[in-house]
């Protein structure tokens, strides 16, 4: 695709922070003047509601799925709330609910490459950041060949742990599999036996690729509230919260 560096941000379970991942990663991308492309797959347009998307646009992800022409590819494009002086320096490929008769678990090679055609006729921004439904089907999939990079976002609980295996399984077994960036756990309560006991599993596991886990804040769900980047927060842990995308964009940059 044309986006400089394109990055998936996946888990096979829901709530475990992948939209507020890619909010914070998209507010890191523009603390910093790098020109963003946030593309909602999720049927529940959780981020494209957290951008402040207000324009009305003719198509939407669903449409570009289907049909991935430039044309439709551009028109399903919208401008973040979050900049209203700098156009095309944050924009949304905008979600809505019709993506979901789009997530087969089995579609075709054909449908699943159409996000990865579509993507490459949108020429003016320098990142990507893919937000996925909770689950490792079609849209994801979808997601996987548009990307260069994969970052899986985890909770540190038992479960994930087995989530987080089959996810890098999946992508790893991809012909000309995107690389695997990192492995976020997020929402992390260090005072919690059991998440530390299931971050060290992962550590274990998985070494290098586990990332700094991001700590459960409520400077998060504020931002979010307030629908303004992290980065404008002024609060010490939301600034602390906001570096911590800093780095994680680093490396996504670094490692892509
Ligand atoms: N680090 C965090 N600290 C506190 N709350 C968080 C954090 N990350 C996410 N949340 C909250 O958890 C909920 C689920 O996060 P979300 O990003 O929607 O998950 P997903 O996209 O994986 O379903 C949201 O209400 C969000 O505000
Ligand atoms: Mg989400």
């Amino acid at each position: 695709m044309c986006a400089v560096i394109s990055l998936a941000v996946c888990s096979a379970k829901g709530g475990v922070g992948k939209t507020s991942v890619v909010l914070g990663l998209a507010s890191a991308a523009l603390h910093r003047g790098t020109s963003t492309l946030v593309v909602d797959l999720d049927p529940q347009a959780d981020a494209t509601s957290g951008l402040d998307v207000i324009a009305q646009r003719e198509h939407d992800v669903a449409a570009v799925l289907r049909t991935p022409k430039r044309r439709v590819a551009e028109d399903a494009v919208a401008p973040s709330g979050w900049v209203d002086d700098q156009p095309g320096l944050l924009d949304v490929l905008t979600g809505s609910d019709a993506s979901a008769d789009l997530d087969a678990p089995g579609s075709d090679e054909e449908a699943l490459t159409a996000l990865r055609r579509a993507l490459r006729k949108l020429d003016d921004h320098d990142l990507a950041l893919l937000d996925t439904p909770p689950s490792l089907n079609g849209l994801t999939r979808s997601a996987w060949r548009a990307a260069d990079a994969v970052l899986v976002v985890s909770d540190a609980s038992r479960f994930s742990v087995a989530a987080v295996d089959r996810t890098l399984r999946e992508v790893r077994a991809l012909r000309n599999a995107p690389r695997v960036v990192g492995i976020l756990v997020n929402r992390f309560v260090p005072r919690s036996g059991e998440q530390r006991f299931r971050y060290e599993e992962l550590q274990s596991l998985f070494g290098d690729l586990v990332l700094e886990p991001v700590p459960d804040r409520v400077a998060v769900p504020q931002s979010q509230g307030a629908g303004v980047p992290l980065h404008a927060l002024r609060t010490r842990p939301a600034q602390a919260v906001a570096g911590q995308f800093d780095a994680v964009l680093d490396r996504v940059l670094l490692q892509a």
